[in-house]
């Protein structure tokens, strides 16, 4: 049985990324909540909120002869090291919020290090839960080889009473957080399949 990229056991490495920089971000209170299910209620999955926040803009002159600044060099090992990716992605003006845009795109950069990874997308914003970003994002994975799962799908209406998160941005909805345990379930049996490992 092969073994999975970056470990030596069949523990899923998952690389979760949050595109809202703000403190009480619903978004990271995805992550954060994911994170806390991994360890709880999924078996084998090992989720690492990786921090896009120290990337600078994306401007290729700060690439020198094959390498990158220091914080984008360990934002790239980061995902490179993961067996598969999980988005929260905040929905701006219809599309993917920039801070996430970015950190896409610096990982693209050759060599593009998101390519066979599997993945899935979560939003939290409003009356559409952040939908319209997610498209967005399966879109960009065409190009990047990226392998969403396309079901279940999970968006979140975060204004919508009863309050679904804390005022330090902690996901407290119970129903959510089974539908989140339900797309880190299809994460993992995805990631195993796409390894041949199931
Ligand atoms: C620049 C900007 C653009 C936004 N555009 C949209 C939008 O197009 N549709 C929407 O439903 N919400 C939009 N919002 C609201 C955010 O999606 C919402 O505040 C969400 O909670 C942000 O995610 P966060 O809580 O993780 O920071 C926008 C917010 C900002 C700051």
């Amino acid at each position: 049985m092969a073994a999975l990229a970056g470990t030596s056991s069949q523990i899923i490495k998952v690389a979760a990324l949050s595109g809202s920089l703000r403190r009480g971000s619903y978004n990271a209170g995805l992550i954060r909540s994911a994170v806390e299910l991994s360890k709880v209620a999924v078996e084998g999955l090992q989720i690492e909120y990786v921090d896009i926040s120290p990337l600078p803009l994306l401007n290729t002159d700060l690439e020198k002869e094959g390498t990158y600044p220091p914080a984008v060099e360990a934002f790239r090992e980061k995902i490179l090291a993961a067996d598969s990716i999980l988005f929260a992605s905040p929905e701006y003006n219809y599309s993917i919020a920039a801070p996430l845009k970015n950190a896409i795109d610096w990982a693209s950069r050759a060599p593009n290090v998101w390519a066979g990874k599997p993945a899935a997308v979560v939003s939290a914003g409003g009356g559409f839960g952040g939908g319209r970003s997610q498209y967005h994002l399966r879109q960009v994975g065409v190009f990047l080889d990226l392998h969403f799962i396309n079901k279940p799908e999970f968006f979140l209406n975060a204004f919508q009473p009863p309050a679904k998160f804390n005022d330090d941005g902690d996901l407290i909805d119970e129903d959510a957080k089974k539908r989140l345990k339900e797309v880190l379930l299809a994460l993992k049996k995805f990631t195993l399949q796409l390894k041949g490992n199931n």
